[in-house]
C-alpha cells in the first residue's frame, strides 16, 4: 500500500506541477465524506446528505488544499516570502506551509475579528502578523497594493494555484460516490472555493469520469451577503467571522458558476447558522466552525421547502473545524453547565436529573 502524501502527489497529472517540482505538503486532502444519519431522518425527508469534513485537513480547514499548491509554486518561482489578507483560516494555513517550506509568511488580519484558534495557529507557526484597523476587504486591497512594492507572493485565492489545489475536493467526492451529487452546498465569502469546486466537477465530466455535474448552492451570512444583494457591501458583519466579507474576490467566476450549474445563492441569519452548527454537533457528532454550518443550514432550509427535491443526493462542505472558534461554541452552551460540590450525592443528582 502506498503511503498517502498529499493531494499534489495524488493528482499530479491534473495539476500544474512537473517531475522536478519540490512539493510542499502536509498530507492535506483525502478528507472523510460522512453520510448524515439522524438529521435527514428527523426531517422526514428522503434525501441523502453527505458532509465533506474539510476541518480534518492539517491546519483544520479547506485552505490547505489551495495552500499546498500556492506555496509549492511560490517556492518553485524562487519566492522567499508569501503574503495574504485573511479572516483567519488562510493565515493559519499560510503560516504552516511557509514554515514547512522554510520561507516567511506575512498575514494581514482584521483587528478583533478573527477566531481564537486561527490566531493561535498563525502566531505559533511564526507568521508576521499585521493587525489592521479595518476588515478583510481593506486587508485584501492593501495586499494587492503592497505586492507591487515588496518581494512577496500573494497566496489569497486570487492566486490561480489556490483554486487548482481546491478543485481536488470535487475529484475526491466523485471518486468516493462514483457520481457527482445533484447539489453541492458551500458557504461563500470570496467565492473562491465554490468556483474551485465547479472547476473540479466540470473537469472530471470533460475527462469522462462522470456524466453529470451538481447544481452549486452558495450560502452567505445575512449581514455579509453581497451575492444576494447583487452588489458589494462596505460594512459586512456576522458571527461567522470566516465569511465576514463584503467585496468577494471571485465575483465574476461565482456568477458564472451559478449560471452554468443552474444553482443559486441564498443567505442565512446568524441564528440559523448557529442553530445548524449545534444541530450537527448534537445529532451527528460533527463539529464545524460557524461559517461552515451555513452550508448545512441552507441545505436543510431548501430541503424542507422542497426546493431541493426528495430523492436528491446532496453534499455540503464543512469548510473548517469547530475548534477554530472555541469562544463561539462555548458561548452557545455555557448556561448548560452544572456546578456542584465535590461530593457523590451531588454528582448522582446531576446524573439522575438529566437522564
Ligand atoms: N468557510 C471558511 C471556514 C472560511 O475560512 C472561508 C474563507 C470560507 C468558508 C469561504 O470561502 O472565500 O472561498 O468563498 N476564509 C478566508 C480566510 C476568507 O481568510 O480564511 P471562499
Amino acid at each position: 500500500m502506498m503511503r498517502y502524501t498529499g493531494l499534489i502527489e495524488n493528482y499530479k497529472d491534473r495539476l500544474p506541477v512537473s517531475e522536478s517540482t519540490r512539493i510542499i505538503s502536509l498530507g492535506e486532502g483525502n478528507t472523510p465524506l460522512i453520510r448524515l444519519d439522524n438529521i435527514p431522518r428527523e426531517m422526514g425527508k428522503a434525501v441523502d446528505i453527505y458532509v465533506k469534513y474539510e476541518g480534518l485537513n492539517p491546519t483544520g480547514s479547506f485552505k490547505d488544499r489551495g495552500m499546498t499548491m500556492a506555496v509549492t509554486k511560490a517556492v518553485e518561482a524562487g519566492s522567499k516570502a508569501i503574503i495574504c489578507a485573511s479572516t483567519g483560516n488562510t493565515s493559519a494555513s499560510a503560516a504552516a506551509y511557509a514554515a514547512r517550506a522554510g520561507i516567511k509568511a506575512f498575514v494581514l488580519i482584521p483587528e478583533g475579528k478573527i477566531a481564537l484558534g486561527k490566531l493561535a495557529q498563525a502566531m505559533i507557526h511564526g507568521a508576521v502578523i499585521i493587525q489592521i484597523k479595518g476588515n478583510f476587504d481593506d486587508g485584501m486591497r492593501l495586499v494587492k497594493e503592497v505586492a507591487d512594492h515588496a518581494p512577496v507572493s500573494i497566496v489569497n485565492s486570487i492566486n490561480p494555484y489556490r483554486l487548482q489545489g481546491q478543485k481536488t475536493a470535487a475529484f475526491e467526492i466523485i471518486e468516493e460516490l462514483g457520481f457527482a451529487p445533484d447539489y453541492h452546498c458551500l458557504p461563500v465569502g470570496n467565492a473562491g472555493n465554490i468556483s474551485a469546486h465547479w472547476m473540479g466537477y466540470t473537469e472530471y465530466k470533460e475527462y469522462g469520469k462522470v456524466n453529470n455535474t451538481p447544481k452549486m448552492l452558495g450560502y452567505q451570512a445575512a449581514g455579509a451577503a453581497p451575492f444576494i444583494k447583487g452588489s458589494m457591501i462596505d460594512d459586512p458583519d456576522t458571527i461567522a467571522t470566516a465569511i465576514r466579507i463584503g467585496h468577494p474576490q471571485s465575483w465574476d467566476l461565482a456568477w458564472n458558476v451559478q449560471k452554468e450549474s443552474g444553482g443559486w445563492f441564498d443567505s442565512l441569519t446568524d441564528e440559523e447558522i448557529l442553530a445548524a452548527q449545534k444541530l450537527l454537533t448534537e445529532k451527528e457528532g460533527i463539529f464545524c466552525e460557524p461559517a461552515s454550518a451555513a452550508s448545512i443550514a441552507g441545505a436543510m432550509r431548501d430541503i424542507k421547502s422542497g426546493k431541493i427535491e426528495e430523492g436528491s443526493k446532496v453534499v455540503c462542505t464543512l469548510t473548517g473545524h469547530g475548534l477554530k472558534d472555541p469562544d463561539t461554541a462555548i458561548s452557545q452552551c455555557k448556561d448548560e453547565m452544572i456546578n456542584i460540590n465535590p461530593v457523590m450525592d451531588e454528582v448522582r443528582d446531576a446524573i439522575l436529573n438529566n437522564m
